[in-house]
């Protein structure tokens, strides 16, 4: 593993080495209720049903009924998430349903997952699907971009996403983190999901936009706000098309209208000051968008599309994985007291270097994304007929992958709907729980999980999988646990809202307000504390 500028993908994540890998669990990988097995019916192995992918005779996914016209639409209005995972009970790994007349198919099975993102990613695209929702928000960027354009844009901007990079970022994350904690006083309830969304999109904005993003911040708060109202599943509204002139519709085209144009003025501004020669010289991500436009590597229109990407799948994401672990952390005291005496130990304010030290604390943010995985949904289209988890799945369908779905199945997680970081712990104790063999990846540290046990390596995946995994992944992971270090080491954290009721909006979003009361430590461990509050 490294972040080497050699090849497309090099740089992240590492292989993950697994019990799969091991050959030990690829038995459990398949659905009991499938009629084959997804390691295809003559036990031949992936590569082997990758070769049957259009064989006429296998049979269709189950597809349980749902209404005419309308299909399934009522019951992921009211509530997708409870649907994905009771459909993925009643049905098993590949489960077909309708959204408005356009063929589904929930895939919860995590050997066809890898199948879909990994073994046979070159048989799929990210599809209208996606596109037809987010294309008027990320138009041709990296998020939808397919095949040579997508290969090339990745590799215009994965130098802002090394590793030394992603580490130059950690001073802003740790300094947002203490401006937070500055500004509340012993014993205040706190909204933890409002702070970290305030947070994420500080740190994104001086990290990847630079300090002049602050200067725009309402327009882009107002275009995230309307993102949210727009892919708020809990609107059957949120299912028509953009076109539709819905009043939501057309707050949403104008607000992202100005967002668009404030980028173009930033992009105007760095360009009158003079881009870095390099690319991998920058400052920041625009930075980098911006050289590498001059390079003519991408076009101006990209070049917006790509930093609204950014700001759009980094921004809420971050923000949500922050919250979930804040709010699971004041929900176990005992281990907030943990990952507490962990960070006490540091020599001052955590620095990315010092995380790979910090399994306790690395533990309660990749068990936070288990439980509450920011990305609920993500989605895939076959561009032939594929075979997953045994049956045939027909070119042009809606292939739906939900981390949410296979992260809280008893399956693959004992006890799947408890906060439980110990589970990412050899045996509870502090040190890495796997893989920290040469060359293997460094749990904790490098690319998160696998846990203690033995399950499937796609039984978690809250980042995606190779090669469109999630190129944000080490700067999420290394912001949450930066910002988490840096709470515990001046707050303990008591839990206020009790049942955290979570909905599916365009991310796995909060039903209200998560509130935690905050009680500042007796000793501060660390003197180091901003000057300026505001
Ligand atoms: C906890 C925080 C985050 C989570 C849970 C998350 C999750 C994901 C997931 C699941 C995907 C794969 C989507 C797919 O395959 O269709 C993805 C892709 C992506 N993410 Fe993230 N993300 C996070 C943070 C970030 C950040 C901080 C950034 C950038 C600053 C970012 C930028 C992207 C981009 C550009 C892609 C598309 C990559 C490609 O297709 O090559 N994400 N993310």
């Amino acid at each position: 593993m490294g972040e080497q500028p050699t090849r497309v993908d090099d740089a992240e994540p590492p292989p993950r080495r697994t019990a799969d890998d091991a050959g030990r669990s690829t038995d459990r990988g398949a659905d009991g209720s499938s009629p084959a097995t997804d390691r295809g019916a003559d036990g031949s192995g992936p590569l082997a049903e990758r070769g049957a992918g259009a064989e006429p005779d296998a049979p269709r996914p189950p597809a349980p009924g749902g209404l005419p016209l309308l299909g399934n639409v009522h019951e992921l209005a009211s509530d997708a998430l409870g649907f994905y995972g009771r459909r993925a009970a009643a049905h098993g790994g590949v489960v077909r349903y309708d959204v408005f007349g356009t063929e589904s198919y929930l895939v919860t099975d995590p050997a066809a997952v890898r199948r879909v993102l990994v073994d046979d990613h070159d048989r799929y695209e990210k599809g209208e699907m996606p596109r037809s929702r987010l294309g008027g928000l990320l138009g041709d960027g990296l998020f939808l971009a397919e095949d040579d354009d997508w290969r090339e844009q990745r590799t215009t901007v994965r130098s802002a996403f090394f590793r030394e990079r992603v580490a130059e970022y950690g001073d802003a994350m740790v300094d947002h983190a203490r401006r937070a904690a500055a500004q509340w006083d012993d014993g205040e309830v706190v909204d933890v999901h409002a702070a970290a969304t305030d947070y994420a999109f500080a740190v994104l904005a001086e990290s990847l936009l630079g300090r002049d993003v602050e200067r725009e911040r309402e327009t882009v708060r107002a275009a995230a706000e309307s993102v949210t109202e727009r892919f708020d599943t809990g609107r059957m509204t949120s299912f028509l098309p953009e076109w539709v002139p819905t009043p939501a519709n057309r707050r949403y085209r104008r607000r992202i209208g100005a967002l668009r144009s404030t980028i173009r003025t930033l992009v105007a501004e760095r360009r009158a000051a003079g881009p870095p020669a390099d690319p991998g010289a920058a400052d920041d991500l625009l930075g980098t968008l911006v050289a590498a436009a001059e390079l003519g590597a991408m076009g101006d229109d990209r070049l917006v599309d790509n930093a609204v990407t950014f700001l759009f799948a980094g921004h809420e994401t971050s923000a949500l994985g922050l919250t979930y672990a804040l709010y699971c952390l004041a929900d176990r005291p005992e281990f907030q007291e943990r990952v507490r005496r962990e960070v006490a130990a540091l020599d001052g304010d955590p620095r990315p270097a010092d995380l790979g030290a910090c399994p306790a604390l690395t533990a309660a943010v990749d068990e936070a994304l288990r439980l509450y995985p920011p990305v609920h949904t993500f989605f895939r289209e076959p561009t032939e007929a594929v075979r997953l988890g045994g049956y045939r799945v027909p070119a042009g369908v809606v292939v739906t992958l939900s981390p949410w779905a296979v992260h809280r199945d008893g399956r693959w997680w004992d006890d799947p709907t408890a906060y439980r970081p110990e589970r990412w712990l050899r045996d509870g104790a502090a040190g890495p729980a796997d893989g920290d063999e040469a060359g293997g990846p460094v749990h904790g540290d490098e690319a998160p999980g696998p846990a203690v046990g033995e399950r499937p390596e796609y039984a978690y995946f809250p980042f995606g999988g190779d090669p469109r995994h999630c190129i944000g992944m080490h700067f999420a992971r290394q912001e949450l646990r930066l910002a988490t270090a840096t709470l515990l080491r001046r707050l303990r954290l008591e839990p206020v809202t009790t049942d955290l009721s979570v909905r599916a909006s365009v991310n796995t979003r909060p039903d209200g307000p998560v509130r935690v009361r905050v009680r500042t430590l007796e000793e501060p461990l660390d003197a180091n504390e901003p000057s300026d509050t505001s």
